[in-house]
Order: C-alpha cells, then sequence, then structure tokens
C-alpha cells in the first residue's frame, strides 16, 4: 500500500487534529480530578492552585490553549468542509486555524506573565 497521501499537508493536518483530540480527552480526567477538589478538600485544592502559578506550568497552560485552538478552530474548519458548499481554499484555511491557535496560545501567556 503507497503512503504517499501521508506527505500531503492535509493530511497532516488531519492528523494534527486527531492529535488534539486525543490529548485533550486525556487532559479532561485531571481536569475534572481538580474540579472535584472544590468540593471535596479546598486546602489541596489551595496548595494546587499555588504550584499552578509557576512558569513551567504557565507555558504548558499556553501549550493547552494552543491544543485547544488547534482543534477548536480545525474542528469549525471540517465542518465547514462537511455542511458549506466545497471551497478550494483549505490550505489557505487551514493555515489560518493554526494561526488563530497560536495567537490565543500567545495571548494567554501575555495574559499569564
Ligand atoms: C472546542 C470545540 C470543538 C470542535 C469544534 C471540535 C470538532 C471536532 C470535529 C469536527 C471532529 C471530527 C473530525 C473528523 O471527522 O475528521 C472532532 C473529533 C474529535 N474531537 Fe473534537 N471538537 C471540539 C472539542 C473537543 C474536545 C474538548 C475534545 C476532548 C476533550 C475533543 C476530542 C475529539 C476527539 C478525540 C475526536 C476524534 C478524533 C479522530 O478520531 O480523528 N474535541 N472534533
Amino acid at each position: 500500500m503507497s503512503l504517499a497521501h501521508r506527505k500531503d499537508s492535509l493530511w497532516i493536518v488531519q492528523f494534527v487534529h486527531r492529535i488534539s483530540g486525543l490529548l485533550l480527552v486525556l487532559f479532561l480526567p485531571v481536569h475534572f480530578y481538580v474540579l472535584g477538589l472544590a468540593l471535596n478538600d479546598a486546602a489541596e485544592l489551595d496548595q494546587f492552585l499555588k504550584w499552578t502559578d509557576s512558569p513551567a506550568v504557565k507555558f504548558a497552560e499556553a501549550g493547552l490553549v494552543g491544543l485547544l485552538g488547534v482543534h477548536l478552530f480545525g474542528g469549525l474548519r471540517i465542518l465547514a468542509l462537511e455542511f458549506l458548499p466545497w471551497s478550494p481554499r483549505q490550505k489557505t484555511y487551514a493555515a489560518t486555524a493554526l494561526a488563530l491557535s497560536f495567537v490565543a496560545s500567545v495571548a494567554f501567556l501575555l495574559r499569564a506573565f
């Protein structure tokens, strides 16, 4: 079987969309666990929130914002592809989605420090 199609940039975009969705799924249980601390263990939540003040965590959060941006804007492109008339500008839309998620990630970092 030829794997030549895997070099196509839109194939890579689709792959990135899948990976970003899976990484977001991994993040979700952690997020719910921390939210649960607010109900069950306020002292531990406070300690956790202090830990999140560190620069390393803020950079990781910026990465997460970027990941969500990639999945959100890329997902909107896929939905448009499915529900609107075909447009040949798919690479431009994918690049725009990437640019928007980068802007969101940097905006988060600027706000965080
Ligand atoms: C923020 C708004 C979101 C939009 C607009 C969106 C959009 C989409 C779309 C359109 C697909 C289907 C892709 C395809 O048919 O090829 C998809 C797949 C998926 N999404 Fe989302 N999504 C969003 C949020 C999330 C979140 C928060 C998570 C995880 C917690 C998530 C996890 C996934 C996963 C795991 C897939 C399957 C990926 C695959 O198998 O290719 N999505 N999303």
